[in-house]
């Protein structure tokens, strides 16, 4: 397959075009190189997408494109280049186009934010909405020719936003001597989608030609399934210290994300926002390895860079502080 990856030097879009590689295509990265190398094995065009003629170096007819772009005004000169001369494309999207956080399990027909007007999402409260507008455009563009992965939470090696690392890692290396971790009493569902299924998945949607969307999520299980899955793999040493809602709230810890935050603790109203239905995407083959092989993975990972600033979670300090309150 003649594949062109718009992206590729990021976290997924690398793992799509080493994916690719070893899969035996023949691949092209098109981004600016800003983010990290092109894996080896695929050829590399560095090229601006906000500017005119950005795609002039992208001779000859594709199979297909994958484009991981959140930018509606990029996604939309891609496709005026590249359409005409592409059999397939893949446009990796998200579950945050959906516009009402609270619904549990709900399937495709959920529905999404307005379009973003304009070309360009300028903060992350407009992600949503501009990933709306990527979608619309890449299916007015290309029809039943599409393929409209609606991504829920990515996890797995390499992952900086420290989602998916906390819970693993923290049971690792407790912050107090006996061994006592903060976590959340909250019952609702999660979901983390390996980044190496993710990969494959959006090749096997480029290589079967699937058409329409999907959402394309981990397997669901209770955070507190998912919590046990991370402690076991962390030597299951670690001694959980569950705290409800209204106490996380009174300590001002953050739900999801960001510092001082809990990792995947959602608070009631938006259990949605991590609990898609993806009866779709397994109908037509998602394949997706245990929840423990993620986060063991995730954690040797972790272990050989400690080095990188995680976006999520409690510090060590925070932690004891917290413990020795509660
Ligand atoms: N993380 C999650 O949990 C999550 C959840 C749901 C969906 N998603 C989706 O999953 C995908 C993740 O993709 P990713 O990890 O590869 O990261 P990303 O940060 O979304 O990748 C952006 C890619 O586009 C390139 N790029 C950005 N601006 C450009 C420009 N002006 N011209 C040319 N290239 C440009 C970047 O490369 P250069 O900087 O080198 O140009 C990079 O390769 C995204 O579509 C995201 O929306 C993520």
């Amino acid at each position: 397959m003649r594949l062109l990856v718009l992206g590729g030097t990021a976290w997924l879009g690398s793992f799509v075009v080493a994916d690719a590689v070893a899969r035996g295509h023949d691949v092209t990265a098109l981004a600016r190189g800003a983010s990290g190398p092109v894996p080896e094995g695929a050829r590399f065009v560095r090229a601006d997408r906000t500017r005119a003629g950005a795609f002039d170096e992208v001779g000859g007819d594709w199979d297909a494109v994958i484009d991981v772009s959140r930018q509606p005004g990029q996604v939309r000169a891609a496709l005026d280049a590249l359409a005409s001369r592409t059999a397939h494309w893949v446009l990796v999207s998200t579950s945050s186009v959906y516009a009402d956080p609270s619904i549990v399990g709900g399937d495709e027909s959920m529905p999404t934010h307005p379009p973003l007007a304009g070309d360009e999402m300028s903060e992350m409260s407009e992600y949503g909405p501009a990933k709306v507008a990527c979608e619309r455009a890449v299916l007015a563009a290309m029809g039943d020719r599409a393929h409209v992965a609606r991504v829920g939470l990515i996890g797995g090696p390499g992952d900086r936003s420290g989602r998916g690392v906390y819970w693993p890692w923290r049971f690792a290396h407790p912050s107090t001597p006996d061994g006592r971790v903060l976590v959340p009493e909250a019952a609702h569902p999660v979901q983390l989608i390996d980044v190496r299924d993710l990969a494959a998945w959006t090749l096997d949607a480029a290589e079967t030609r699937a058409s329409g969307i999907a959402n394309v999520g981990g397997a669901t299980h209770t955070l507190a399934e998912h919590l046990a899955v991370a402690r076991q793999v962390a030597g299951g040493t670690a001694v959980p210290v569950p705290v409800d809602d209204a106490w996380l709230d009174a300590h001002d810890v953050q739900p999801w994300a960001g510092p001082r935050s809990l990792p995947l603790w959602l608070p009631p109203g938006v259990a949605g926002l991590n609990s898609s239905s993806t009866a779709r995407a397994e109908s037509l083959g998602l394949r997706r390895r245990p929840l423990a092989e993620t986060l063991a993975d995730t954690l040797a990972w972790r272990e050989a860079h400690p080095d990188v600033v995680l976006g999520a979670g409690l510090s060590d300090d925070d932690e004891r502080a917290l413990l020795a309150e509660f």
